[in-house]
């Protein structure tokens, strides 16, 4: 029996988006960025496709023990770092590797014993203001850091691009405050997410960090991922339970927002909110139905989303609707839904059954 709802997880697409990266960035290590449940993609089926990647980036420690605890053996880089001795003392004992972006952790570092080496990534704040060291601290807590005897004295220095997304000037500067900052340093450096590889070649040093273009998605406004040459990797179906007409004057759905100009044969499709559909997706969203787009109307449930079925004919109980995927783009749905491709990724809930193909 097929679920309710689905995902198809495309992992030639994954491959396929791995050479877009390399043809990007032919010379550098690629860090592949699969925090957050691989953007929703399952961490552990999209690790295993990455075989040739160099490292891998999540966010928290416990998604990095995940990896190990499945088996995997690469470099795993610990993106938000620790914040207390104990998490110290758990990234040690799984070998992984840390950020590191604020004093604090510097000094637990000073103080802390071990025998085992820490890999560390040193982070700049070049403009993000979010984790990172600035300028007047950069210098010195590098220094503090090769003081260490239990770091590993092959430190990588990063940074992170705030809006490598759009042509604003702050990239530039960006790229050029961590150039002037780390020239001295012999040091392997890293900029570049998935913005910075496609669209900003200075961004790209020795490590990339791509995380959105993997999944086949462009991070960009202006374009979807099929259209820089990369393929969606996730698929969304659900199917419809329901066809029925209604007439003239008559509403749909919660609150009754949407309201029949004409007598309207509807259907429901069993995808809502609670599945991680977005819930401000606007009437008109489209979906796809044996192929064929039709708008969503009203609003969206949890469990359930309508549409307007006028130019369907030959529609029946079952049929299969895409969400979003190959041939509806998740970057379009992410516009009607006033948000980012980022989130709808993200937000897939366990309810949706996750199939590799
Ligand atoms: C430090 C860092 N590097 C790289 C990435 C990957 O970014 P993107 O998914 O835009 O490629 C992220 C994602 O948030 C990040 O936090």
């Amino acid at each position: 029996m097929t679920p309710a709802a689905y995902a198809t997880i495309n992992m030639r697409s994954v491959s396929h988006n791995i050479k877009k990266v390399r043809e990007y960035a032919p010379r550098a290590k690629i860090m592949a960025v699969i925090k957050a449940n691989a953007y929703g993609h399952g961490l552990l089926s999209i690790a295993s496709e990455l075989k040739d990647v160099d490292a891998f980036a999540v966010a928290r420690v416990d998604e990095g023990i995940r990896l190990r605890k499945a088996g995997f053996t690469k470099r795993i880089i610990i993106l938000e770092g620790f914040v207390c001795e104990e998490e110290l003392q758990v990234i040690i004992k799984n070998n992984l590797d840390v950020v590191v972006h604020s004093l604090e952790q510097v000094d637990i570092l000073e103080k802390y014993s071990t025998i085992k080496k820490i890999s560390v990534w040193l982070k700049h704040d070049t403009g993000m203001n979010r984790l990172g060291f600035r300028i007047n601290e950069f210098t010195s807590v590098y220094q503090r850091l090769m003081g260490c005897s239990n770091v590993n004295q092959s430190i990588t220095l990063i940074t992170h691009l705030s809006s490598a997304d759009t042509n604003s000037p702050t990239t530039s500067e960006q790229i050029k405050i961590f150039n002037e900052s780390v020239n001295n340093y012999s040091a392997e450096k890293s900029i570049a997410n998935s913005a910075g590889i496609i669209a900003w070649p200075n961004s790209i040093l020795d490590w990339v960090r791509p995380g959105l273009m993997l999944y086949g998605v462009s991070p960009f406004i202006e374009n979807t991922g099929k259209e820089i040459g990369l393929e969606p990797v996730m698929s969304l179906y659900s199917r419809l339970i329901a066809v029925k007409d209604i007439e003239k004057g008559e509403t749909v759905g919660y609150a009754g927002t949407w309201v029949s100009d004409k007598k309207t044969k509807i259907g429901v499709v069993s995808i809502g909110y609670g599945d991680g559909y977005p819930r401000y997706a606007q009437t008109g969203t489209p979906v796809l139905i044996n192929g064929k787009r039709v708008p969503l109307i009203g609003r969206v449930s949890m469990d359930m989303i309508t549409v307007d079925l006028s130019d369907q004919i030959d529609v029946k109980l079952g049929d299969k609707v895409m969400l979003w995927g190959d041939g509806l783009a998740v970057e379009e749905i992410a516009k009607y839904a006033d948000t980012i491709p980022y989130t709808l990724l993200c937000g897939i809930t366990p309810r949706v059954e996750m199939k590799k193909i």
